[in-house]
């Protein structure tokens, strides 16, 4: 046993790997925790209607989000590898399984494509903030709809926030993601504790904000609102696309996978939570509408900013385009891993050259001018990247690692993973061999209203 640790240890070091504990669950959480929790889950729960939409992510989050991470955990620890390669590693190396991690490569360039433009408007924010907000809330408002009709101004920060993403995963696993991971996740925990803390006490929207989010209303739930609601508890976890299997496979062998995933995911809907309340708080207060769409909290927040001056708003955006960064790090990283582990690239000219083409994609999402019929409305590439990968890339991705950790991957290898066979062992497994997939596929087949069952007039 101490000398298979020592192995695996000198195995994972070419490769680089996490410092110590903290700095796994510490990158892990950063790579969950991003624009998911603060800028789009505040948004869609405000355009699906509140409380039944959050119920509906929160059960996705325990019964499909959770016994997910632990798959991907395991397969990644387990493997040594990148997305594609573990398939190959676990299985064989032609399996059909890597199909699998091919669509996380794709879904990691597609997302990050578009989460570079988003976080580039939150660095954008920054310098709005250094020069203060000010005029009437309509004017703060009209400010955001000049940023993204602008393409020059959304293009320059998309390219600013691609080249920092680039220039932390050329750093490597230690240095780049970890060190920047240890000082600011508790900073953004903090502030956002800070603001929470002001819409509920201070503001006259709290009591209506907690109604909101925690009151269910089902009439408001539509089909398309529930497929949403589990596309995005896998957004939010970074689940369904290998991000979770990679930081696995750099994770120590004397860890437990399970506490480690539990701990993670309770941190993101602990933050993504605190978001909402937080900006629901002044939505409610300022007499805003909840459905915003994307501008959401690029509308709101401002308008209290104006009040409470730079002090609270440029470390407010400091801090979440950080969180974006330790979100978009973990993107390139699936991407670049695959180039590294199976064509044998160095890691420089992978992330160049792979980060080169994202950056060029996401042009396409940063002009907003630019749009084209899709599910029978003008849409911009924005929308319809996020909704193709996080409603169908996502769990279609999530759905196979379940299936191939439930039904392929070696009872010995899980066992050694999860360290026993006990109870817990049992009750996974069984999980992510009917309720997971069950579930996910129910949602899939309702959102696109295939369900025989369902009335959906
Ligand atoms: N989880 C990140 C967020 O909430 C986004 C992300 C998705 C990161 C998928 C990695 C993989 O912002």
């Amino acid at each position: 046993m101490g000398n298979n640790l020592e192995k695996n240890q000198n195995i994972k070091s070419s490769r680089g790997n996490w410092t110590g504990h903290l700095g796994f669950i510490l990158a892990a959480a950063g790579s969950a925790i991003g624009l998911g929790n603060i800028w789009k889950f505040p948004y869609i729960t405000g355009d699906y209607g509140g409380g039944a939409f959050v119920l509906v992510y929160l059960i996705c989050v325990v019964i499909v989000g959770l016994p997910l991470m632990i798959a991907e955990l395991m397969i990644g620890r387990h493997s040594q590898k990148n997305p594609v390669g573990a398939f190959r590693k676990l299985h064989y190396q032609k399996t059909p399984w890597q199909i699998t991690g091919w669509l996380g490569i794709a879904s990691g360039f597609l997302i990050l494509s578009f989460y570079s433009v988003v976080a580039g408007w939150a660095l954008a924010y920054i310098f709005k903030s250094l020069v203060g907000f000010s005029g009437t809330s309509q004017h703060i408002q009209g400010e955001f709809i000049a940023l993204v009709t602008h393409p020059s101004a959304s293009i320059w920060w998309h390219t600013v926030f691609m080249a920092l993403t680039i220039a932390i995963v050329i750093g490597g696993v230690q240095k780049g993601i970890e060190r920047w991971s240890k000082i600011l996740m508790p900073a953004l925990f903090l502030i956002l504790l800070g603001l929470m803390l002001y819409g509920l006490f201070f503001t006259h929207g709290g009591i209506q904000a907690l109604t909101f989010l925690f009151k269910p209303d089902f009439h408001k739930l539509s089909a398309e609102g529930m497929l949403s609601a589990l596309g995005h508890a896998f957004f939010t976890l970074s689940l369904g696309m290998g991000a979770m299997l990679t930081y696995g496979s750099y994770m120590r062998k004397n860890e437990s996978i399970v506490r480690d995933a539990i701990t993670v995911s309770i941190l993101d809907t602990v933050i993504a939570l605190m978001a909402g309340v937080a900006i629901f708080s002044l939505v409610f207060h300022y007499g805003m509408k909840p459905g915003q769409s994307v501008g959401l909290i690029f509308k709101t927040l401002p308008v209290l900013f104006a009040q409470t001056g730079p002090l609270i708003s440029v470390p407010f955006f400091i801090l979440l385009t950080f969180a974006a960064l330790t979100s978009a790090i973990s993107l390139l990283e699936v991407v670049v891993s695959y180039f590294i582990d199976e064509k044998n690239w160095s890691r420089v000219k992978a992330t160049l050259i792979l980060g080169g083409a994202i950056y060029l994609t996401g042009i396409l999402s940063a002009v907003s001018m630019w749009t084209i019929s899709f599910r029978g409305k003008q849409q911009g590439f924005l929308d319809i990247f996020d909704f193709i990968t996080t409603n169908y890339m996502l769990p279609i991705g999530g759905l196979l690692t379940c299936l191939f950790t439930a039904w392929v991957m070696k009872e010995a290898n899980k066992i050694e993973e999860l360290g026993s066979k006990g109870f817990l062992y049992k009750g996974l497994i069984f999980f992510l061999r009917y309720i997971t997939p069950i579930a996910v596929l129910l949602v899939i087949l309702n959102g696109l209203k295939l369900l025989p069952f369902v009335d959906y007039k």
